[in-house]
């Protein structure tokens, strides 16, 4: 691995650069006030994963599941896009213009920050908190009330409103996994920003690219399962090294 890179020496290692598949985590968003899940005030030190974010938990007690998902949707609708959501957008409209430009961002997110900050190429791998799904049927519908109703409403075909969020256990939806795994593997550079790389299959993804011959780059204040394997690693904030990235290409 190289050693650590200064922010501004990012704008260096990606110009040039016309196929650009971008990973995020909830890292990219820590600085628009939403709490990452495993870091310092992440929301897995202080809740359960397998009480809150499981089908099983759900089932065994939806309005808990519901009520926290309403109060992280009250917390999102306050948050607004931060330097590194603008900057990806802006690397993706200026990408895009080139001959033969490619950018697909790939998010674990589901606040939709990036979608707000005008990214268009968002493969939303673990779903979105703006979407309610059946339960049962499995019909889905974007929904943005805030507050959400305080019990978790029935579809038409009386199964149970959840989140259209991936919880663990369950697979990421087909399309926007085969859709992530083609853009890794014909990115002519990788960037994974703000990941903890340690939920699978989102994980792999930085694998996939690099095995096909990308470079990859990682942003993160702190080192991960990914760092070793980097060709570059920035390790501040994501507002911070990207919020640079204007000037590029
Ligand atoms: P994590 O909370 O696991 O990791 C967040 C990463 O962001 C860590 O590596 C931090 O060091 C880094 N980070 C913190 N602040 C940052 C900042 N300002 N700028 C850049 N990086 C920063 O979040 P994810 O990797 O997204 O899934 O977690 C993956 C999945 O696990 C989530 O989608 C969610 C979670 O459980 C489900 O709910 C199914």
């Amino acid at each position: 691995m190289n050693p650590p890179t200064e922010p501004g020496d990012l704008e260096a290692f990606l110009s040039g650069a016309k196929s650009i598949c971008v990973l995020t985590g909830a890292g990219v968003s820590q600085e628009s006030g939403v709490p990452t899940f495993r870091g310092a005030d992440g929301l897995w030190r202080k809740f359960r994963p397998e009480d809150l974010a499981t089908p099983e938990a759900f089932a065994r007690d939806p309005l808990l599941v519901w009520e926290w998902y309403a109060w992280r949707r009250e917390l999102i609708q306050r948050a607004q896009p931060n330097a590194a959501h603008l900057a990806l957008a802006d690397l993706e409209q200026r990408i895009t213009a080139l001959p033969g430009g490619q950018f697909t961002l790939l998010t674990q997110n589901v606040d939709g920050l990036h979608e707000r900050a005008g990214s268009r190429n968002v493969v939303r791998l673990h779903g979105s908190i703006w979407h309610l799904r059946c339960s049962r049927c499995g019909e889905e519908r974007e929904d943005r009330s805030v507050p959400l109703d305080p019990f978790p409403p029935r579809c038409e075909c009386s199964g149970l409103l959840r989140p259209g969020v991936v919880w663990f256990g369950e697979p990421l939806p087909e399309s926007e996994w085969s859709q992530a795994a083609r853009a890794a593997a014909e990115a002519a550079l990788f960037l994974v920003v703000g990941t903890s790389a340690l939920v699978q299959p989102a994980a792999s993804l930085p694998l996939i690219a690099k095995q096909n011959g990308a470079r990859l780059v990682e942003v993160n204040p702190v080192p991960t399962p990914l760092s070793e394997m980097a060709d570059c690693v920035v390790r501040s904030t994501a507002a911070e090294a990207l919020g640079k990235l204007r000037t590029i290409h």
